[in-house]
């Protein structure tokens, strides 16, 4: 395989290409173009530059040849256009040269809506006689002359020409990307959005984050703060700083986690109604589990800083204030306090619950990165993904419930008869995990795996 012989090393830039060698066309001399040719070139292609100066580019790599536009033109069948659409005029008069040739537009805009049509589509209309396939602008130059890693090996494509569109994925299977098809040139404008878009998957996640946040955040200020200055006229504002904020982040934490499983368990509940799998789940759904890693991760930052709020406690002013406080007024009036066990026994546990979530916190998010995912089998991921991720869930909640202990009942806890934020934040942990109770019990554990084997209900009548 010629592929194969693909390197990087400058080494290899000394072995001749192979005689029976393909030539590809570059019009463009700028960063894209170069590094395009040069990764051409690697691969084993003949590479000609098209250059409005073919004597004075230099910076070109040296095995690459460099001819006038028309001449580069006619001397190969696929042609990249690394250029500014701004430029494409320089194209018109060279409609004869170009006749039946595959031009590949490489090309990006600075923003959305930027032009009227998909760059693609304006090339297509200057030159009709050619076959524009859009494709590899998602990559960056640095990637291209880099080689493809695990995270930018996908390229998108697409065009009218089935043809065309198959020498363009040959090349870039050559270059050692896979090449999607993504249809026909009208999804070009989608293409040429992608590069625009800033972290699409986060989105929704970050949205749920910001939106949580800012309603518990204004909750707890009413409950903690205001409430203590209308009724004792006493300012806790400083509260803000800390305890407030160490309210809101492991709160968001447990709710974006629960959010992060409820999905899967409503997915099963909807396998298990339908009776089979062979059915698509609704868009929303779809798109929720597609953004169940960047919830999970989100998740596990707002616990990342409940941690860090929790150890510096005993360092913050108002705790060492409290303790001296209550020292001296317990010897002043000259009394002890008894050592309660159950308060200690109650204490530890809820800490050692929250230790063990957050250990197990941190393992999940560990495996959800890709070069950690992909060295585990399906069955490895789906068991730290499902099964210590509902663990985590239940030593959260469990964690959560005991730091509540006994205030659930007592009627001082519920403040202008409202609940504390922590009592809130328990009711959809709750429903997932009891739900997800109820789906392990083994009747229905049963039918659900018979109907992810491809049972289907009705359908051995
Ligand atoms: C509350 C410790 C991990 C959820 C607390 C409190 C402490 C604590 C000391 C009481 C804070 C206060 O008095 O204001 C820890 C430790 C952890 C840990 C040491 C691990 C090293 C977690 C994790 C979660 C979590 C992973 C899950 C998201 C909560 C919740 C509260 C809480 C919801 C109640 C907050 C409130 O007062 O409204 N934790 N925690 N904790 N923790 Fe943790």
């Amino acid at each position: 395989e010629k592929s194969e012989c693909v390197s990087l090393s400058p080494m290899r830039e000394a072995v001749p290409a192979p005689l029976e060698y393909e030539r590809v066309c570059v019009f463009g001399t700028g960063d894209m173009g170069r590094s395009l040719g040069l990764r051409l070139l690697q691969a084993g292609y003949g590479v000609v530059f098209g250059s409005r100066r073919p004597h004075s580019s230099s910076l070109l790599p040296h095995r690459a040849q460099v001819l006038g536009h028309a001449a580069a033109a006619q001397s190969a069948h696929l042609i990249f256009i690394a250029v500014q659409r701004e430029h494409y005029d320089f194209l018109v008069p060279l409609a004869n040269q170009l006749k039946g040739k595959v031009l590949v537009d490489l090309s990006n805009n600075l923003r959305k809506n930027q032009y009227p049509e998909a760059n693609a589509e304006y090339l297509q209309s200057l030159v009709p006689g050619a076959e524009v396939v859009k494709g590899f602008n998602t990559l960056s130059a640095w990637a291209l002359q880099n080689g493809p890693s695990d995270a930018n090996r996908q390229v998108y494509i697409c065009g009218e020409s089935a043809e065309a569109k198959q020498a363009v994925m040959a090349v870039a299977t050559k270059l050692g990307f896979s090449a999607l098809d993504r249809g026909s040139l009208s999804a070009a404008w989608e293409l040429e959005d992608f590069p625009l878009q800033l972290f699409p998957q986060w989105r929704l996640p970050l949205r749920i984050a910001i939106g949580l946040c800012a309603a518990f955040f204004f909750y707890l200020l009413i409950r903690d703060i205001i409430y203590s200055y209308i009724t004792q006229g006493k300012d806790i504002s400083f509260r803000i700083m800390v305890s407030l904020a160490n309210k809101v982040c492991p709160i968001v934490s447990l709710i974006m986690l629960s959010l992060c499983y409820l999905p899967g368990v409503l997915a099963s509940f909807l396998q298990l109604y339908r009776g089979t799998k062979y059915r698509r789940f609704p868009d929303w759904l779809d798109r929720w589990m597609l953004c169940r890693k960047q919830l999970g991760l989100l998740a596990l930052g707002f616990a990342f800083l409940h941690v860090l709020y929790t150890l510096i406690i005993p360092i913050r002013y108002y705790v060492r204030f409290k303790s001296t406080e209550r020292t001296v007024s317990l010897i002043r009036e000259n009394r002890t306090t008894e050592f309660d066990t159950t308060m200690a026994w109650r204490g530890d546990s809820y800490l050692s619950l929250g230790i063990l979530g957050f250990g197990l916190y941190v393992l999940l998010g560990i495996t959800s990165l890709p070069s950690v995912s992909n060295a585990l089998s399906w069955r490895e991921f789906s068991f730290v993904q499902s099964k210590l991720g509902h663990l985590t869930l239940l030593l959260c909640t469990a964690h959560t419930y005991l730091y509540g202990w006994n205030k659930f009942l007592r009627s001082s806890t519920y403040k202008w008869y409202t609940p504390p934020g922590y009592m809130l934040c328990l009711v959809l942990p709750s429903v997932v995990l009891l739900l997800k109770l109820l789906l392990i019990t083994p009747c229905v554990d049963r039918t659900i795996t018979r109907i992810r084997q491809g049972w289907e209900r009705g359908a051995d009548q």
